[in-house]
């Protein structure tokens, strides 16, 4: 949520800045905006909405060789031009971009700056005034200035300020929001996200949280906020540039949709070696060790934990438990004698589920982090990490990395099942099964006509529409309503097919869409279309996704047939393509729905 980018140095600093902030606009787009300096002087622009409408106020005199640029999710103030990023000081020497909540920021207020005058609402406006009082009223020098601000705010952040006194130095100082310095020939940058400097540099060092940085054109030094200093090795990072591009596709969402054969292949090559699983010895020991798995995650991936209980269970044999990041920190349940804590998190950087890894932490509770992002924060702080190999998704939307979730916990299941010697995981052939999912999703997406024709007539303008189904189509239905309601704002709910007339049913009138989700066994096919009946003599109307193996000839959308375990990565494709074409057709903006941002860095 927010995103960063800073650099100092031989570089056109409005270039750098808005290139970025293009990049980064996937963490937030209520407003953006840049202050560009050099030893001449500066420049601030802001403006509501998105960075196209930044680079529209940005005249061809702003330019410099320092500056700092914000993209805004809103936390505090509603989005408006004052409320903007970059934030100045009482005097304006000052200027301070900011990434994450500031949870003291009233009593801030209160107790230092009761004679300033403040011009918006946020939170980082009282930041920057705090720092400029000691520098602008104390005479402390900004070092020092900034140095005690941060032992006196609490919450989290990812700050980046500049002094127009000083247009050479970016200071930056990070805690639980993300943060990376990038290393240039001359020049050195900041960003929320590597992907946003690959263009410049492929070097990097890493920020841990309460460090202190002063940047400059040539030198990078990280010190405690005890002023000593922290010697770090930097790192490069295997991001490859045309990975982050839109390419042909109009949407990113749709390019991301369509590379997921392409993910589960690449999976196959990552945890295999000539058909022999590979998974980290220490993970699958692990797993092996624990006698619970808890697995905490939030949204998409929070999903892709539920559509792989069943098949972690059965080949661990070890009971599996799901919970959400945002309640297990605060309400945590009785834990079993020896837990295992999995993160699923795409990004990495989810807040939610970080607070609950540093808990796990002090509580010496072992944990694995599965993610997209190696690097990330909850990589960093976990036991251990497994990746999912899917690319940068960019989308809000998230597509390719819930199927690669559930498949790298198909890779894990299998490692420990075989390990433990368990029948099922033997049995599993999991390379040739991942072969067949991606062949699965090939012909799901060779039916992407017939499916934009299907939602036109039953999504286009509906308020409101129900996913149902039992068994792993019922976890595959939260998923696919939450990729509904969130691009298309079409209220949906995702519902086990069998709790409808225990009180939903209630809801159905004549028209209502409900989409039905049916790949399990017979029988509980037979339950399912038995509810489909329920709903369609109450006037909804149905559309059917369904197994070719159970699949009858009036049925909407067949679905090649995979391993049970495998199913939700199959039967999701034709939601996720749902979700897409439904909101094309409602003229909205499929990357970037409102209100939402793709990294979720503040509790
Ligand atoms: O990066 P994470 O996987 O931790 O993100 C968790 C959720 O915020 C995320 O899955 C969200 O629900 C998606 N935007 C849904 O498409």
């Amino acid at each position: 949520m927010c995103g960063i980018v800073g650099v100092v140095g031989n570089r056109n600093a409005t270039d750098i800045l808005m290139q970025g902030l293009e990049k980064l606009e996937y963490r937030g787009y209520d407003s953006a905006g840049i202050f560009v300096a050099n030893n001449n002087g500066s420049n601030l622009i802001k403006s509501v909405g998105r960075i196209a409408d930044l680079r529209a106020r940005i005249g061809i005199d702003v330019e410099g060789t320092a500056g700092i640029g914000h993209t805004r999710w809103a936390t505090h103030g509603k989005p408006s031009e004052i409320n903007a990023h970059p934030h100045q000081s009482e005097t304006s020497r000052l200027t301070l971009v900011h990434n994450g909540v500031i949870e003291n920021f009233a009593q801030i207020k209160d107790d230092y700056l009761s004679n300033h005058h403040l011009n918006g609402q946020t939170d980082t406006e009282i930041a920057v005034h705090l720092i400029g009082k000691f520098v602008e009223e104390d005479g402390l020098s900004v070092l020092e200035a900034f140095r005690k601000a941060l032992h006196i705010i609490e919450g989290s952040y990812a700050f980046a300020l500049m002094d127009a006194q000083d247009p050479n130095t970016i200071y930056v100082a990070k805690n639980k929001s993300p943060l990376l310095i990038g290393l240039g020939d001359g020049y050195n940058m900041i960003c929320s996200d590597a992907m946003a400097m690959i263009r410049e540099t492929n070097q990097y060092m890493e920020i841990h949280d309460k460090e202190l940085v002063i940047v400059k054109k040539d030198s990078v030094d990280i010190q405690d906020y005890e002023g000593h200093s922290v010697e770090r090795e930097s790192y490069i990072a295997e991001l490859d540039l045309s990975d982050i591009g839109k390419g042909t596709y109009p949407y990113y969402m749709l390019k991301e949709i369509d590379e997921q054969p392409t993910v589960m292949r690449k999976l196959i090559k990552a945890y295999t070696d000539d058909d022999n699983i590979v998974v980290d010895n220490a993970i699958v020991e692990a797993v092996q060790e624990a006698d619970r798995l808890y697995i905490i995650a939030a949204g998409t991936s929070y999903h892709a934990g539920f559509a792989a209980k069943n098949m972690l269970e059965a080949l661990t044999e070890t009971p599996v438990e799901l919970g959400i990041a945002s309640e297990w920190g605060y309400n945590q349940p009785l834990l079993s004698k020896k837990p295992l804590f999995i993160f699923i998190s795409q990004s990495g950087e989810t807040a939610d589920s970080r607070q609950v890894l540093v808990k796990a932490n002090e509580l010496g509770i072992p944990s694995l982090t599965i993610t997209n992002v190696p690097g990330s924060t909850l990589s960093r702080e976990a036991s251990h990490t497994m990746l999912l190999h899917a690319g940068p998704e960019i989308a809000v939307a998230s597509t390719k990395a819930y199927t690669a979730q559930i498949a790298t916990l198909a890779f894990l299941a299998k490692a420990v099942g075989q390990a433990n010697h368990n029948k099922a995981a033997e049995d599993f052939d999991l390379v040739h099964e991942l072969a067949i999912v991606a062949q699965s999703i090939e012909a799901t997406l060779s039916e992407k006509e017939l499916i934009e024709e299907k939602v036109a007539n039953l999504l286009a303008t509906t308020r409101n529409a129900f996913y149902i189904g039992r068994g792993s189509d019922y976890y595959v239905a939260m998923e696919a309503s939450l990729k509904l309601k969130e691009i298309s704002y079409i209220q949906c709910e995702g519902f086990a097919a069998g709790e409808l007339k225990h009180g939903t049913i209630s809801l159905i009138e004549d028209g209502v869409p409900v989409l039905a989700l049916i790949s399990n066994n017979p029988i509980l096919a037979a339950h399912t279309r038995g509810n489909i009946q329920e709903v369609a003599a109450r006037g909804a109307h149905v559309l059917t996704i369904v197994d070719e193996a159970l699949a009858k000839e009036d049925d909407d959308i067949k679905v090649m047939t995979v391993h049970p375990f495998l199913s939700p990565i199959a039967m999701v494709v034709p939601t996720q393509l749902i979700a897409y074409y439904a909101t094309l057709q409602r003229g909205l903006d499929v990357d970037k729905p409102r209100n939402l941002a793709k990294s979720v860095t503040v509790e």
